[in-house]
């Protein structure tokens, strides 16, 4: 539940009881909760889908299962931050041109609990996987509104300016419920995917749906396939929910900078792009028109250009999506990187799956596309790479 509205409850008490209360957390220290300026119809939409997702619990009576992973989005992504090893998804087989050959050893996803009675999924041997570790899920509808025709201009898929860096937009399927965005470029009937670590979700609608269906064993109307029978089923969620769900998603307020102000936090910025990080990590993007008011042409700063780049034989999985190759990774937004470790247990687990244990880490795994700017960051005086990882902590 949106913390905010319990401050509401604590200001009550507040006169009462203030020696007894703890202050409620500053605004900037929270990654939940609404983007500023929705309507109150907006609001209580936002207040169901923060429900729906955090609230409520599936169980074996309501339609979890018959296998999956979790029981509710909340336990993966508590407070919209991102998760912890503990709560990882695992997805194997081959999604490319040839199809995922597992799909009958329960491919995409491995369903390692089950409901009484039935076998939970294992990974069968041999096939190629990657772990996945939930990413966090503040300002999503920032990064949904920008324009298809912002990605490709930051595209270089064959590195004519040489730089090193090729970019490029992972091109997928469109699922027939998902509507076409009004902005959409197509190429060979295929759409932009943005969404996932792979970016090969092209919306939020078909990444709520597929999470009820894959990581909780929900069936919707939209992805009514049962992850264990294989059969269509009827619904289990009414499809309103699924749309709060996104509406909360999609309304979820970007993270807000702390200690901007600071010279050191401002000199790291400057290193941040001096050594070419924010190449890929770009730090100003603005949204395109949205039905959301609030979501309309902002200008905001999640340090991401949405695209796929090839990050070298270290970050290599051998797992494939939709048109992403095994050591291609969509480059993750850097908002809130300094809030993170208060929803991973105190310490911080980077990278698609986790592996990397404090941001200088996460720098030095960077190879392929990411290598010269790793290389230019461990070459820099050690007061400059303190600068930048300051600058770092304070998204
Ligand atoms: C078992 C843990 C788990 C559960 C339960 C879960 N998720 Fe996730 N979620 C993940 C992981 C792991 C990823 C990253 C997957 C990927 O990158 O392909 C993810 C990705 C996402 C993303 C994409 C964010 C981005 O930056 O691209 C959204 C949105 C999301 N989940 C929403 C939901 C919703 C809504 C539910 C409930 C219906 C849910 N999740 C349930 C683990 C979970
Ligand atoms: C070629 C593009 C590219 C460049 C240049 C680049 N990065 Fe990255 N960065 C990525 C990608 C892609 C990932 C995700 C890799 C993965 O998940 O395995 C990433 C991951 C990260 C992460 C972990 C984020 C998370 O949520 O786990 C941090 C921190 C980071 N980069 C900081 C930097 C810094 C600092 C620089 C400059 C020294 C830099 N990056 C340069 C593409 C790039």
């Amino acid at each position: 539940m949106f913390r905010g509205y319990h401050a509401v409850f604590i200001t009550l008490f507040a006169v009462a009881c203030s020696k007894l209360e703890p202050a409620a957390p500053a605004e900037d220290s929270l990654l939940d909760g609404p983007v500023e300026g929705l309507s109150n119809e907006e609001h209580l939409r936002f207040l169901r889908g923060d429900v729906a997702f955090n609230d409520e619990v599936f169980h074996a009576d309501n339609g979890l299962g018959p296998v999956f992973v979790a029981t509710r989005c909340g336990s993966c992504h508590a407070g919209d931050g991102p998760g912890h090893p503990s709560t990882t998804l695992t997805r194997f087989g081959q999604s490319d041109a040839n199809g995922n050959t597992y799909l009958d050893q329960g491919g995409p996803q491995v369903q390692h609990r089950a409901v009484p009675g039935v076998a939970p999924e294992v990974l069968p041997d041999n096939a190629p996987s990657a772990r996945f570790l939930p990413p966090l899920n503040t300002g999503l509808g920032f990064l949904d509104a920008v324009s298809d025709a912002d990605l490709l201009a930051w595209a270089d898929e064959h590195d004519a300016d040489g730089d090193g860096i090729s970019g490029r937009p992972n091109w997928v399927e469109r699922k027939t419920y998902s509507p076409l965005r009004a902005d959409a470029v197509e190429q060979a009937g295929q759409v932009i995917g943005r969404f996932g670590r792979k970016g090969a979700v092209y919306d939020l609608l078909q990444q709520t749906a597929n999470a009820y269906n894959q990581d909780i064993g929900v069936v919707s109307q939209f992805e009514p396939i049962d992850p264990y029978t294989h059969e269509e089923q009827d619904p289990e969620i009414a499809a309103a929910t699924v749309h709060d769900v996104v509406f909360y998603l999609r309304t979820l307020k970007a993270p807000i900078q702390r200690d901007k102000d600071n010279p050191d936090v401002i000199a790291g910025e400057a290193v941040f792009h001096t050594i070419g990080c924010g190449n890929c990590h770009r730090a100003e993007l603005r949204t395109g028109p949205s039905p959301i008011a609030a979501l309309a042409h902002r200008d905001f700063r999640p340090f991401t250009d949405l695209l796929l780049h090839d990050m070298g034989p270290g970050l290599d999985d051998g797992y494939t999506e939709g048109s992403a190759s095994s050591a291609e990774w969509r480059t993750p937004a850097l908002w809130g990187l300094g809030l993170f470790p208060d929803s991973q247990g105190g310490t911080y687990f980077l990278l698609h799956d986790g592996r990397a244990h404090s941001i200088a880490e996460a720098i030095d795994l960077h190879g392929g596309e990411g290598q010269a700017a790793r290389d230019a960051y461990q070459a820099l005086p050690a007061s400059d790479r303190d600068k930048l990882l300051r600058f770092l902590q304070s998204l």
